[in-house]
């Protein structure tokens, strides 16, 4: 079974719903502190309140995207205030589809801002020395099964996350020897507020076991962090009940 000390610290992004928030919660409930990160402070303060333990549950408001070269020293100074972290879970991000002819280069930054730039940069703060415990350190970042399958008008979308998997892989082979694990997971549709009712509709012949729930996800990121996948590193795993490719 998968346990944690309330001297773990997790940072947790996009806590405020969907995958962040299912993440967040479980890492506190199986006894983790958890660094809570969104824009929404009433989403964050809702999350506090239905937490399991919310004496462990940390309430951090941030746009990440507001100084992205900043982001360093912004998980400087949260280290600074907590502790050093056991793991982060990037769980902030945007969707977007929009077909080629009708993309500007605003479109393009604005999902690359917090879907690309903002995970590179915090993670380039998580792995400093100084903000880590090192060996046995773990990060997950979320991509997408959209990187891979690729549908059309994901020119954005699926550029930033395909970018993401292949800069985390990277990453994952720089710090290895620190002790420290990169992986990404990438979701197929998964019932949260990106995913709207439309796409809900059109989603729901095509999975086998069901549109998959924001705990399918948040089991395996928590997973990912914990020291039962102590073996697992640089890999991106897709959580989709086989039904993308
Ligand atoms: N749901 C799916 O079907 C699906 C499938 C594959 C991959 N994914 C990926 O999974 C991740 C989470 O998606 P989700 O479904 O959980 O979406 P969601 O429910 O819309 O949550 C997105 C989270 O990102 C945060 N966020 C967005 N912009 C931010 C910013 N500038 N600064 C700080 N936080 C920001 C939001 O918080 P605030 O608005 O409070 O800031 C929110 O907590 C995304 O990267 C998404 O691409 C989702």
């Amino acid at each position: 079974m998968i346990s944690f000390t309330k001297e773990q610290f997790f940072i947790v992004t996009g806590a405020s719903s969907g995958l962040g928030k299912a993440t967040a919660l479980l890492l506190n409930e199986l006894g983790a502190s958890v660094i809570a990160i969104a824009r929404r402070e009433d989403k964050l303060n809702e999350l506090k309140s239905e937490s399991k333990n919310p004496d462990n549950l940390y309430i951090e408001v941030k746009d990440l995207t507001e100084d992205i070269e900043g982001l360093p020293k912004y998980v400087k100074s949260l280290k600074e205030k907590y502790g050093k972290f056991s793991g982060m879970a990037y769980c902030a991000g945007i969707g977007g589809i929009k077909p080629i002819q009708a993309i500007e280069m605003a479109d393009m930054e604005t999902i690359f801002n917090i879907n690309y730039f903002a995970p590179i940069f915090m993670t380039k703060g998580f792995i400093d020395r100084r903000c880590n415990i090192g060996q046995g350190a773990s990060v997950v970042a979320i991509a997408s099964a959209g990187a891979i399958g690729c549908d059309p008008g994901m020119t954005c979308y699926a550029g930033s996350k395909g970018a993401l998997i292949s800069s985390m892989q990277s990453i994952s082979r720089e710090v290895v020897k620190q002790g420290i694990r990169i992986n990404c997971v990438s979701p197929t549709l998964i019932s949260t507020d990106m995913a709207g009712e439309i796409e809900r509709e059109y989603a729901d012949g095509k999975y086998p076991l069901g549109l998959g729930e924001p705990i399918d996800v948040a089991n395996m990121i928590v997973y990912l962090l914990s020291n039962k996948a102590k073996w697992l590193t640089s890999h991106n795993y897709i959580v989709d009940c086989g039904a993308i490719i």
